[in-house]
């Protein structure tokens, strides 16, 4: 087990929607589910989560801005927000924790403005196009990463 084992998994603007989205992009699953999902998986690597989700850019990055000593490590899905707020890429370099960039869809395949992110430098790792199994992904990703 991990000795530093809290992840924050902070979803933005829309991501509350799910079930109403575009199933051809984001499948059939609620955002209720997917945090299940997400939880369970979690829990069977020994990973603790916490749920974080807001449709105000200022919620957002003031949630990163209080994570130190709170959360090991950062999966975020910050929605439409990933292509151009440089205020949360900002907020995310302050929080100095090791983060997973996830999209339910792939963003590299659909319009061409999607296909930028901001947050992209800062993390140790993206997984895009994946739905759900994405987060199993990011687990994976700080597991291994918070275990040395
Ligand atoms: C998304 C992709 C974004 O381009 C979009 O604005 C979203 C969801 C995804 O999970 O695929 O809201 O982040």
């Amino acid at each position: 087990m991990p000795t530093r084992n809290r992840i924050e998994v902070m979803h933005g603007v829309n991501l509350d929607q799910l079930g109403r989205r575009d199933p051809r992009h984001y499948g059939g699953l609620s955002f209720d589910e997917l945090e299940l999902r997400i939880a369970e998986m979690a829990a069977r690597m020994d990973l603790e989560t916490r749920f974080f989700q807001t449709n105000h850019e200022g919620e957002y990055v003031e949630h990163l801005h209080r994570l130190e000593g709170l959360a090991d490590g950062i999966i975020l899905n910050p929605g439409a927000w990933t292509h151009y707020s440089y205020a949360i890429r900002d907020a995310l370099e302050l929080s100095g924790l090791p983060a997973v960039e996830v999209h339910l869809s792939d963003i590299n395949a659909r319009e061409d403005w999607r296909r930028r992110s901001v947050i992209r430098e800062l993390c140790i790792g993206h997984v895009v196009g994946k739905g759900p199994d994405g987060y199993l992904d990011a687990l994976i990703v700080l597991h291994a990463e918070l275990s040395h």
